[in-house]
């Protein structure tokens, strides 16, 4: 499916781009009301990500299904097992994270908290980050918060981190010396080599980038924003990702979830 679609160039926009950008307009703040990236995609790739049959993350959705009801291979219990049916246990779960964890005391987003409770599996191999299995559990996690509004985990151990996640957020980056508020939250709605700024919302992962072609997590399309800027990104997982994630979570609510989306 992926194969028919045209080809496009690894990265839309260039650090020449970007670097032009700081020249071309002035900082401002977030614009309200907040926008999804949904509101500034093409009416047909809005289509796409609406309509559950042409919808390619729909797919890694129903692999995720599968994964949640299989037995893994080292012979423990299924998701399901302990968690029941998801579509009532996971309701409302990924508009929430990330969440506080008690075992590590910091918090936790759904990728982590499903690696966690794989490798609590005797014997299940690992599910590394970006992984086919873990995107689509995620997706199928996700899947069923589709539509609820964003709401971030109020309890108040969370502060730290969330403050931490917004210094990430406002702190000039790489060799282009740009932070991720400079193009979110000051230049959104502007354009940049022909894309779009978006706000930068985190409410539609994992999805579908037609760049990609193929399913990503928000991490991995913050390494992206990263290297646009000439950063060297932290490692997938890293508690940077993290905070920068909560952060983001609350800057995006109220906006509903969408997982999985498409993207440009
Ligand atoms: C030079 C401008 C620029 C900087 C700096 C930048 N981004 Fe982006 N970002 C973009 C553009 C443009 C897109 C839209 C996708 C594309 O065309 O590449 C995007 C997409 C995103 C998205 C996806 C939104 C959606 O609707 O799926 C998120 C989230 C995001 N950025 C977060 C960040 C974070 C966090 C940082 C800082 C680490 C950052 N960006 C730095 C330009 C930037
Ligand atoms: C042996 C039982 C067991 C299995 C198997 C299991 N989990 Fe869990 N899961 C838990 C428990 C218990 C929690 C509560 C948090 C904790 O104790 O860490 C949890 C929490 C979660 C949460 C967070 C729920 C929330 O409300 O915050 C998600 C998401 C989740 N599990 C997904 C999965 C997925 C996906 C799988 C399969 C790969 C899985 N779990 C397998 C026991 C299990």
């Amino acid at each position: 499916m992926a194969s028919s679609r045209p080809k496009r160039s690894t990265s839309r926009w260039s650090s020449a781009a970007a670097a032009s950008l700081l020249a071309l307009t002035t900082l401002g703040a977030l614009a309200e009301p907040k926008r999804s990236g949904f509101d500034d995609m093409s009416a047909s790739t809005q289509a796409m990500q609406r309509d559950d049959v042409q919808n390619p993350g729909m797919l890694a959705a129903g692999q995720g299904e599968a994964l949640w009801n299989a037995q893994p291979p080292g012979g423990g219990q299924s998701c399901a097992s302990c968690h029941g049916d998801a579509t009532a246990s996971m309701k409302g779960v990924a508009a929430r994270y990330p969440a506080f964890d008690e075992a590590t005391r910091r918090p936790i987003d759904l990728q982590d908290r499903i690696r966690a409770c794989n490798a609590r599996r005797p014997g299940a191999p690992d599910m590394p980050h970006e992984s086919e299995e873990l995107v689509a559990l995620s997706a199928y996690v996700g899947l069923q918060s589709r539509g609820t509004p964003t709401a971030p985990d109020p309890d108040p151990r969370l502060a730290p981190f969330r403050a931490r996640g917004q210094a990430l957020f406002e702190r000039p980056i790489g060799q282009l010396n740009l932070s991720c508020a400079a193009c979110h939250d000051a230049r959104a709605g502007g354009r940049l080599a022909g894309a779009l700024i978006p706000q930068g919302h985190p409410n539609g992962y994992p999805l579908y980038r037609l760049e990609w072609q193929g399913m990503g997590s928000l991490q991995r399309r913050l390494r992206n924003c990263m290297t646009g800027v000439r950063a060297e990104a932290p490692p997938f997982g890293a508690p940077d990702f993290v905070e920068l994630e909560l952060y983001l979570q609350s800057r995006a609510a109220p906006l509903a979830v969408e997982t999985p989306a498409v993207r440009p």
